[in-house]
């Protein structure tokens, strides 16, 4: 079984308030795992930002295929770098608009550039990089 530790700390009783409220809205059953959660999502942050760490992460991109110029962009994209792509998930919203999401792993700073990329790439009309861990280090 996994040791845990106590500890208190004190915080304004408005601060408390509006984290009882929110934690309560998101779902949590007590404070301890809000306060796990947070804690692991600020490690997973100061992965990423070290740059060369080994991280996993999703790129969520939302188009629409009648412009060819962009699909194939999009693929070419995917080509160059198919080393750090693992899966691509192509759903067909509606009768033109696409959405894809693209399972990227590789260095912190090469999942972000090629995410940043694929979302930046014009025509592109929505996107999201959803930056996670492997968690091998995680507590
Ligand atoms: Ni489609």
């Amino acid at each position: 079984m996994m040791h845990t530790v106590r500890f208190s700390v004190s915080i304004p009783a408005e601060l408390a308030g509006a984290f009882d409220r929110l934690i309560e809205k998101h779902g949590y059953a007590n404070r301890s795992e809000a306060v796990r959660d947070l804690m692991r999502d600020y490690l997973v942050e100061r992965e990423w930002e070290s740059g060369d760490h080994p991280v996993v992460g999703t790129a969520t991109i939302i188009y629409d295929h009648r412009r060819p110029e962009l699909g194939r962009a999009l693929t070419r994209m995917q080509h160059e770098h198919h080393a750090a792509i693992v899966c691509v998930t192509h759903v067909h919203l509606d009768e033109h608009r696409c959405m894809e999401v693209i399972v990227l792993r590789g260095s912190a700073e090469r999942v972000q550039g090629i995410g940043s990329a694929l979302i930046a790439a014009r025509g592109v009309k929505h996107g999201k990089l959803v930056c996670t861990t492997a968690g091998e280090n995680l507590p």
